[in-house]
């Protein structure tokens, strides 16, 4: 079958909010005599980003009570000592600059009658320092002002090809180990495409689907992250799955609509149908670090009982107005917050793993680059702290182009044996389909057993099954290279991805953090770390200097 090839300056796969910034400051910052292209496999704007309710850090100089340090103690505290401290001093370091660019890019952050910007709290924060847009639709604000200036401002649009409904398949490595570009399936006319530039950019988000319940959209398969595995990038930190404690919980209802963090951070308490307010006794209540609530919760439900999201505390009219669509959605789902309690259970959030990379997003792979969720920078240590994901996304592909602008982005169109071996598996007639049912099947079932077995508790006899059932569903790709569709591409990511997070939870024998193993006596929790962080100079900062860490 006949392809076609195409050259870039740069590729980028995935149009969040890492993938569309890192398209904007290349065409604002690099030469890119070849262009840029910003492919996507559903349309521009789907992703976890437009879905971002809480906020985005950013530790403002006009913001007295905050302070570099104090940020960087809280992450490394939430991450349980194992955040790498440059990486976060870094990121919170240059956060003032990512929120004043996102604001020159359109993001209209929320503020007070006095015009002052808004800044909230979430689990974890010592101090309110999230910045939100719409209430409760940060994501859909950064996304859609992204979006506008990639498709509408001629100095950006200008220099960047955008293709939707294409999958990035396969990473194009050659005899050095180094990335060419990839193969690109276009899933409306399921042709394929070769694209070569000198730098490739994964921007593909988490690897929420791979749960039963989780708060991610459809296309969270974490197709970026089986590219990087498959192409030998060194992947870190899988095991640490982090569960957002509270999702909403219908009957008769998989899916799993998040109710915010910052709504506890204004006021509302987790309870129980026995109106017991468990979080109570915990030095940080309901505020505690995610891992801590969403095992609280666990352990409520397991105990047979139900929870509930108690909105009360914050008042009628001020939740209309802080969580507007929060508010439409339980209504919509006859939960009138005035009278009703919000019943909530845990779901997979976020991947605090993924592809290792520095700070400008660089892979172990040459020319391969990684952003955002589905890279591992160690900001996140084995619990994300609240909020703190779309800074790194926003500062990372920053550095991304800052480092790669200062490269020769001229595309050499010489391609090696191992390069061309690979093209030609994609354009041999052959593709291998799996009946279209049994992909849906196969997807439920790899769900059930990582939500199962690889959930907010593991044991090594639930991981070892586990690995056991997803072998035998990887049993139906073997030698496969060309699937025939885009269900087909994502089980198999799904299989890859399922397999790397539970061989890491294998691995990591104690608990710490989002990973709790129950048969482990070794358990290192935020909470343990109070004592070392609380030894950290934590007073207020006037010159953001960062001075802490004992
Ligand atoms: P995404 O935004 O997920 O984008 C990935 C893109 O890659 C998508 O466009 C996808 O279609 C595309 N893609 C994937 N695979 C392929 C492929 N093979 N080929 C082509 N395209 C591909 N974080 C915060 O900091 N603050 C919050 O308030 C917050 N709230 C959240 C609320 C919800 C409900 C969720 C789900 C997450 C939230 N998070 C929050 C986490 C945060 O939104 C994400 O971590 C972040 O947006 C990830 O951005 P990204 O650009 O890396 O990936
Ligand atoms: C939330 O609003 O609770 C999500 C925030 C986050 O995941 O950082």
């Amino acid at each position: 079958m006949p392809m076609k090839h195409s050259t870039y300056s740069v590729i980028i796969v995935g149009s969040g909010i890492a993938g569309l910034y890192a398209a904007i400051k290349l065409a604002q910052m690099a030469k890119v005599p070849d262009g840029i292209l910003l492919l996507t496999k559903s349309n521009l704007s789907e992703c976890n980003s437009r879905y971002a309710q809480g906020g985005i850090v950013g530790v403002l100089d006009e913001n007295k009570q905050d302070s570099i340090s104090l940020h960087v103690a809280d992450t490394i505290k939430a991450g349980c000592g194992l955040s790498d401290f440059n990486v976060v001093k870094f990121i919170s370091e240059n956060s003032q600059h990512a929120i004043k660019d996102l604001m020159a890019c359109g993001v209209d952050f929320d503020r007070n009658e006095q015009k002052q910007l808004n800044f909230t709290l979430e689990g974890a924060h010592s101090v309110r320092r999230i910045l939100h847009v719409g209430g409760d639709a940060t994501g859909y604000g950064i996304e859609k002002a992204l979006v506008d200036k990639i498709t509408n401002d001629n100095s950006v649009s200008s220099n960047i090809t955008i293709y939707e409904q294409t999958l990035a398949v396969e990473l194009l490595i050659d005899a050095n180990d180094s990335c060419r570009g990839l193969i690109a399936f276009n899933t409306a006319t399921k042709e394929y495409e070769a694209l070569y530039a000198p730098v490739t950019v994964l921007a593909t988000g988490g690897a929420g689907q791979i749960y039963k319940y989780t708060t991610n959209p459809s296309v969270t398969t974490a197709d970026g992250l089986a590219l990087g595995i498959k192409a030998g990038a060194e992947i870190k930190d899988m095991e640490f799955i982090q569960f957002h404690p509270t999702a909403l919980s219908l009957e008769n209802s998989d899916s799993r609509f998040l109710i915010s963090e910052s709504v506890r951070g204004e006021g509302a308490k987790l309870v129980n149908q026995n109106g017991e307010y468990f979080m109570q006794n915990h030095p940080q209540k309901d505020l505690a670090p995610r891992d801590v609530v969403a095992r609280e919760i666990y352990d409520q439900l397991a105990k047979g009982n139900k929870v509930f999201l108690d909105a009360s505390f914050i008042g009628v009219e001020r939740f209309k107005h802080r969580f507007p669509n929060i508010y439409k959605t339980c209504l919509e789902n006859n939960i009138d917050i005035t009278k009703d309690l919000i019943p909530v259970s845990p779901a997979a959030h976020y991947c605090m793993g993924g592809i290792k990379t520095d700070v400008n997003g660089k892979t172990s792979v040459n020319n391969l680059y990684a952003i955002g969720e589905t890279a591992c920078t160690s900001l996140h240590g084995a619990n994300r702290l609240a909020s703190n994901s779309l800074l790194e996304c926003v500062v990372c592909a920053y550095e991304l182009v800052n480092t790669v602008s200062k490269q020769n982005l001229q595309s050499s169109k010489i391609i090696d044996e191992t390069v061309l071996n690979t093209i030609k598996k994609y354009t041999d007639n052959d593709s291998y389909s799996i009946n279209e049912n049994n992909i849906s099947d196969l997807k439920a079932k790899i769900k059930n057993i990582m939500w199962e077995n690889v959930g907010i508790i593991r044991t090594e006899n639930s991981l070892l099954s586990a690995l056991s059932e997803v072998n035998k569903i990887e049993q139906q790709f073997i030698n496969k290279y060309k699937c025939s569709s885009l269900d087909e591409y994502e089980l198999r990511n799904m299989v890859i991805v399922a397999k790397c997070i539970i061989n890491s939870a294998l691995n990591r024998k104690e608990s710490i953090g989002a990973h709790y193993r129950a048969d482990s006596n070794n358990y290192t929790q935020a909470a343990e770390l109070t004592e070392s962080v609380n030894s950290v100079n934590r007073s207020k900062d006037e010159s953001h200097d960062t001075k802490i860490i004992a």
